[in-house]
């Protein structure tokens, strides 16, 4: 790990951010436990990313569960698609990320060798001299596989239920679409929002909290009309994102370019204006939540690396100790998931748009006659019947002349229209059955987390001491305000304490502490974040104000206890500025 992983790993175990789970049984790789301070954090992301994406996006939010059958599974390609490329050591048996193995190679100037094909990537292992990471045994002789990276288990007693963890919590949403359609009264466009668990057999978990076997994903599933819906990119549109776009990619001196939304959009870096809104849009929330925007990007995804649903999609990136780590994935899925639940359940995935008046259509039918069909083609008449309605449909004039010509399983067969029963009817229809596309940004809110801790991490000194603080904004610090007694003594410490619980109460996160010095105990706020520091002295006893002390600028101010907690709301809540008091 970086230094800066390092220093971070070892702040986040001793200060109560995260830790690796069941440490006292040797530890679990990928799986890590958040502590108090880790919790809070990570609650506070999610609530600015409910408040950003469910509330003030209006969308509706939900909650499914975390294991789902397999013909889910199957319908949405993950059972067959969801794999990555594993090379095992035959010397150790250790399991290794075939892909990472080669892009981390001094020698390798592959950025993703995630797109190219297991057989190059063998090469490539050998051409290099790769040596297992565990034990330095060659690995030139070894085949790289596949290997699907979903936790299986069965539901119930038995086998004959297989089930398995969801590894997006997507899925959850796409499978119920037809109740979300519903309650959304079939009007499009609507978004469906979820923060829930997701699991993935990573091969190699690494890089603490950043690549995880459990891990919480917090995804919006936006469904819109593509013929009908725009995004009101005029609410973002003078933003200004940095984009490393694919040919700035592909340029020998290509670097990121800092553009606006709306010129984005007008020189077709980005295609779809949907995700042009939500890059927009996700920018000013990541700097609302702490990301530095020195060390941000959006990366858009290489034609070999877009996922099986994907047709665009673009990355933000945090920069975390040297490397450029995927924060969200901003992906177009097209219907790709309501189609493939449609074919597998023959449900209608899809809205019925309602026309504002009825309208008469002609509609092209077949009624074959079976009685020459059947003798005459046999087992093949079934499929005939159905390639007959779908070419009425698609094709009403290959019917015009006296026979039409079907395929079924690549034979080709004369059919008299006079035996298909072919007619066009007038029909009348109230609306239409519109199959959404879908616009997906999916954010993983651990490795959001890390990237505030990261990118808040600073070092100084104050009064000719060293200090470390985290410089986090504070409506995301875990705790808002530490309350401290000057001393424990002549009633200090009671009307201290009184004066925690009365804040709790007012609903603000509180730390008391009264041990050590008081320089100690701002030091100790420092480094988890606190941004605000309440001292409690002979003063607040006679005039009942308390010194209020802000952690970046350590300076401090006189506030009346009457008035306190709503100041502290104010300055959490980024109402009112520090300096203004
Ligand atoms: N529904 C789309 C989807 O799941 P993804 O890019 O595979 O897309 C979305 O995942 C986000 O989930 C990523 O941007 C990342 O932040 C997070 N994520 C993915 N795998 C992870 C892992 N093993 N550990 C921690 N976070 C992970």
């Amino acid at each position: 790990m970086s230094d800066e992983g390092d220093r971070l790993t070892e702040l986040a175990k001793r200060r109560g951010f995260f830790n690796q789970t069941a440490e006292a049984y040797g530890g679990v790789a990928g799986f890590y436990t958040y502590g108090p301070q880790g919790a809070a954090l990570k609650d506070n992301v999610e609530a600015a990313w409910r408040d950003r994406y469910v509330t003030r996006e209006g969308h509706m939010e939900i909650n499914a569960p975390t294991i789902m059958p397999e013909p889910v599974f199957e319908a949405s390609s993950h059972l067959e698609t969801f794999t990555d490329m594993l090379v095992e050591c035959a010397e150790c048996g250790e399991s290794h990320r075939a892909d990472h193995l080669v892009e981390d190679h001094p020698d390798s100037a592959v950025e993703d060798a995630e797109a190219l094909p297991n057989e190059e990537v063998a090469d490539l292992i050998a051409e290099y001299g790769v040596a297992c990471p565990t034990c330095g045994a060659a690995l030139a002789e070894e085949p790289v596989e596949d290997f699907n990276l979903m936790f299986e288990t069965n539901i119930g007693p038995g086998s004959s239920s297989p089930g398995y963890l969801r590894p997006e919590t997507a899925q959850g949403i796409f499978v119920d679409f037809p109740q979300w359609a519903e309650y959304a009264r079939n009007q499009l466009p609507f978004g469906v929002a979820q923060i829930g668990r997701a699991y993935r057999n990573e091969i190699s978990p690494r890089k603490s909290i950043i690549r995880v076997r459990e891990f919480t994903q917090a995804e919006l599933e936006h469904f819109v009309d593509p013929d009908e819906d725009e995004p009101p990119l005029e609410r973002v549109e003078d933003v200004v994102i940095p984009l490393y776009s694919v040919s700035q990619q592909e340029a020998d001196d290509g670097g990121v370019q800092e553009m606006t939304v709306r010129e984005a959009v007008d020189e077709g870096v980005i295609d779809s204006d949907w995700l042009a809104y939500y890059l927009g849009l996700s920018k000013e929330w990541y700097e609302r939540i702490g990301v530095d925007m020195g060390r941000f990007r959006y990366r858009q995804h290489l034609s070999g690396e877009l996922s099986h649903y994907a047709s665009e999609c673009w990355d933000a990136e945090g920069e975390l100790g040297g490397d450029w780590v995927e924060l969200t994935g901003f992906a177009t899925r097209g219907t790709y998931d309501l189609d493939k639940h449609a074919e597998y359940t023959g449900e209608e995935f899809s809205v019925f748009q309602q026309y504002d008046e009825p309208v008469t259509v002609e509609r092209p039918t077949v009624d074959p006659e079976m009685s020459y069909l059947g003798p005459e083609f046999g087992g093949a008449a079934g499929d005939i019947v159905d390639e007959l309605e779908s070419l009425a449909a698609r094709d009403p004039d290959a019917f015009d002349g006296e026979t039409v010509t079907v395929e079924v399983d690549g034979d080709s067969h004369e059919i008299p229209v006079e035996q298909t029963g072919f007619a066009v009817e007038e029909v009348t229809e109230s609306g239409e059955h519109v199959r959404p596309h879908i616009i997906e940004p999916s954010f993983g809110v651990g490795r959001l987390v890390y990237t505030v801790l990261a990118h808040s991490y600073e070092e100084d000194e104050v009064d000719g001491e060293e200090r470390t603080r985290l410089a986090m904004p504070p409506e995301i610090a875990p705790t808002t305000v530490g309350v401290f007694p000057l001393m424990d003594k002549d009633g200090l410490g009671e009307r201290a304490r009184e004066l925690a619980s009365e804040l709790r109460e007012a609903g603000l996160e509180v730390t008391y502490d009264d041990s050590g010095a008081i320089g100690r105990r701002y030091r100790r706020q420092d480094e988890v974040g606190t941004p605000f520091c309440v001292t409690v002295d002979y003063e607040t006893l006679e005039e009942a104000t308390v010194t209020v002390r802000e952690r970046d600028s350590t300076e401090q101010t006189r506030v009346s206890l009457s008035e306190l907690a709503e100041t502290l709301r104010g300055l959490r809540d980024g109402d009112v500025a520090f300096g203004e008091l």
